[in-house]
């Protein structure tokens, strides 16, 4: 075990062993609140509310709107653990930085992960207000959060990416979707660093290769959690048609304020994935 294994491996344990701690129960389904979903957070029983600022190793998100709290309790009646907040590469955290929470919500015992989004629209079947369920990716951006050495104890050093969108849980998503009525679609994530929005040649490339909306999140999570062998679920708030599609410029309000519009029924479509899983 060299210094830098070791220290990973310490400061998940550190973390986790902070955060346990404070709790009772064992969580087994973690949920990312992306942009607007916060508020779900507050539908958690017997909640344990815990700071990122305060849980070691944690970095806090310097992004309006992404309160940085962990929330542990009942969901549904599952044992959950919520992450309100995130932080992003964008920030100037690392990817091993970024990915950790993820690192540590599987050392709590979570074997399922939901992760949600705000996503621009390449794909013109797509539009504000829509869901997407993401059922593939594309990380061009050049960085990978497994890079470096790999550590056995937590999964291997070439994972397979052919399911890491579960399929069992994206048919569990389409069922719950049809049976509250909320119109949702499938499709490809593509990763960009930002924090500038793409531009339009950008979007056009993303198009070409096959993505169908586009964001500057989730993909690093989603790596790390199919190295550590968790079934991720991936859901798309499409917020705003992409760079160059739409003749008009995009803006970071403009996302917020569709995400507010959409997050009752993102909410209802959450609620109703975790009674079925
Ligand atoms: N591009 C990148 N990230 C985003 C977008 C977008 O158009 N909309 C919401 N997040």
């Amino acid at each position: 075990m060299n210094t830098t294994e070791k220290d990973l491996i310490t400061k998940i344990e550190e973390a986790k062993k902070y955060i346990e701690g404070k709790i009772k129960i064992k969580p087994e389904i973690g949920i990312v609140l992306g942009s607007g979903l916060g508020d779900l957070a507050e539908e958690v029983n017997e909640a344990i509310t815990i700071k990122y600022c305060d849980i070691p190793h944690f970095k806090t998100s310097t992004v309006v709107g992404h309160d940085g709290v962990l929330i542990i309790g009942k969901f549904m009646s599952k044992n959950v653990v919520m992450m309100k907040g995130r932080v992003h590469f964008y920030e100037g955290y690392s990817m091993e930085e970024i990915t950790f929470p993820t690192r540590v919500l599987k050392a709590l015992g979570i074997s399922k992960l939901i992760v949600t989004n705000a996503a621009g629209a390449i794909n013109k079947e797509l539009s504000p207000g829509e869901l997407m369920i993401i059922n593939d990716h594309i990380n061009i951006v050049g960085i990978n959060p497994l890079i470096g050495k790999n550590f056995d104890e937590l999964g291997t050093r070439f994972p397979d990416m052919t399911n890491q969108y579960n399929k069992e849980l994206i048919d569990v998503a389409n069922d719950v979707a049809y049976k509250l009525k909320i119109n949702i679609k499938e499709g490809v994530y593509a990763y960009m660093s930002g924090p500038n929005y793409e531009t339009k040649a950008e979007i056009n490339m993303l198009r070409v290769l096959g993505a169908d909306a586009v964001g500057m999140s989730t993909v690093p999570e989603v790596i790390v959690a199919r190295h550590s062998g968790i079934d991720t679920l991936g859901i798309s708030c499409i917020t705003n048609m992409a760079s160059g599609i739409l003749d008009a410029p995009l803006n970071h309000r403009e996302v917020i304020e569709v995400s507010n519009r959409v997050k009752d029924k993102f909410k209802t479509l959450i609620r109703g994935i975790i009674e079925e899983m």
